[in-house]
């Protein structure tokens, strides 16, 4: 296959693209991305250069996008503004490539006659204070990260129903792993203890996440791309919910810090108590997840120690501007 990976140059989108092309011989993969602060071309490195390309553009700008799709069989779009409390300081940009680019993309791809598969999350279901939710639970985002990508995952129904396009969405949940930026809870805690920096928690710390490792994740978009019935939305659920407390706890123990790091700081605003997804629909296709959270987590904690070069251009960058914003405080 020829693929048009949107956004291919952030967290799980280059985590796709390497697994991709390393489990697919014969496949190749355009990128499409803006390379916002999120995006990179360094989580591109080591891609063979026959079967790769990156075109540097915004989802959003229709030429390029029918341009990107050209000759592809299929796009994967994970372009997106995908951290939450950005969202709350500026959602416009949010709303600007999370909707409109998707469906800028949405209607290159069906214009072109190929399957569009969008990136989705368990954020668009809210809280779950009990259960798990289903692709049929109803839609109830709460931030407005979370409120932009229901928006798109929206018009991916609406544009399988109305014009027969070839439109799937996977909605995944917390997912973890290398490559991910700092602003995010994991790595933010696991460079914060490796640096001797206060852990934020915030509220009580008892909010759950569903957490996932990013190469089951990739696992499960595979499955989806080629078996998914078109029209239909799959979950993927990780396979252990966690409070963010004892995730806290988990990276103090791997980085041999103790307690005294925890610091509990103001709640984000409208923050959801608890996510969980059912994957059932998925593992009918013959998916499951693969690594425990007490295995994943030590393999990421050890990525971030032997990667200092990935990292450290990004916390002593923008990233430290917008950390003193978010908490008040200056990193070490
Ligand atoms: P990320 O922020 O690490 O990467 C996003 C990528 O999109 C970056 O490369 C960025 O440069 C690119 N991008 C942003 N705006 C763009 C634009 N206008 N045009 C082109 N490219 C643009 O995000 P991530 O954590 O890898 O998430 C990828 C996708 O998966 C997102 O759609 C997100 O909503 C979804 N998702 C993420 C998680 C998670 O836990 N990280 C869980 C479920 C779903
Ligand atoms: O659930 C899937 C979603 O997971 C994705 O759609 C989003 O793109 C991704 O960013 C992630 O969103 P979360 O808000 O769940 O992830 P984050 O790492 O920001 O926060 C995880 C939990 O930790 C959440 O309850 C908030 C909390 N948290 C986060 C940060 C950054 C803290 O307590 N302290 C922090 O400093």
């Amino acid at each position: 296959m020829r693929l048009l990976v949107a956004g291919g140059a952030g967290f799980i989108g280059s985590n796709y693209v390497h697994h991709r092309l390393g489990a697919q011989p014969k496949d190749s993969v355009r990128v499409l991305d803006k390379l916002t602060y999120a995006g990179r071309r360094e989580n591109l490195e080591g891609l063979p250069d026959n079967r790769f390309e990156l075109v540097e553009a915004d989802v959003a700008d229709r030429d390029a996008a029918r341009a990107a799709v050209e000759g592809c069989d299929a796009v994967v779009n994970f372009a997106a503004e995908s951290h939450v409390d950005r969202s709350i300081e500026t959602p416009g940009e949010f709303i600007t490539t999370d909707v409109y680019g998707t469906y800028v993309l949405l209607e290159a791809a069906r214009d072109a006659g190929v399957r569009h598969l969008q990136i989705s999350t368990d954020e668009v279901y809210g809280d779950f204070d009990q259960g798990s939710a289903t692709e049929e639970s109803p839609l109830n985002p709460s931030s407005p990260y979370s409120a932009s990508k229901a928006g798109g995952d929206l018009l991916v129904s609406a544009f399988a129903r109305t014009y027969g396009a070839e439109a799937l969405i996977v909605r995944a949940s917390n997912n973890y792993g290398p490559r991910q930026h700092p602003e995010k809870l994991i790595p933010l805690c696991i460079l914060n203890a490796l640096a001797g920096d206060a852990l934020p928690v915030y509220g009580d710390g008892m909010q759950v996440r569903n957490w996932l490792f990013v190469e089951d994740c990739c696992a499960a978009i595979d499955a989806v791309l080629e078996r998914g019935t078109p029209g239909e939305v799959y979950n993927v659920g990780g396979p252990d919910e966690l409070p963010n407390l004892e995730v806290v706890r988990r990276i103090l123990a791997l980085t041999d810090r103790d307690e005294s790091l925890i610091e509990y700081v103001k709640d984000r605003p409208g923050h959801d108590r608890r996510y969980s997804l059912s994957a059932a629909r998925l593992e009918g296709l013959g998916w499951k997840a693969q690594v425990r959270f007490d295995e994943g987590i030590e393999r990421t904690v050890h990525w971030y120690r032997e990667n200092e070069t990935w990292w450290e251009p990004i916390r002593s960058g923008e990233y430290r501007a917008y950390y003193e914003r978010q908490y008040g405080k200056a990193l070490k």
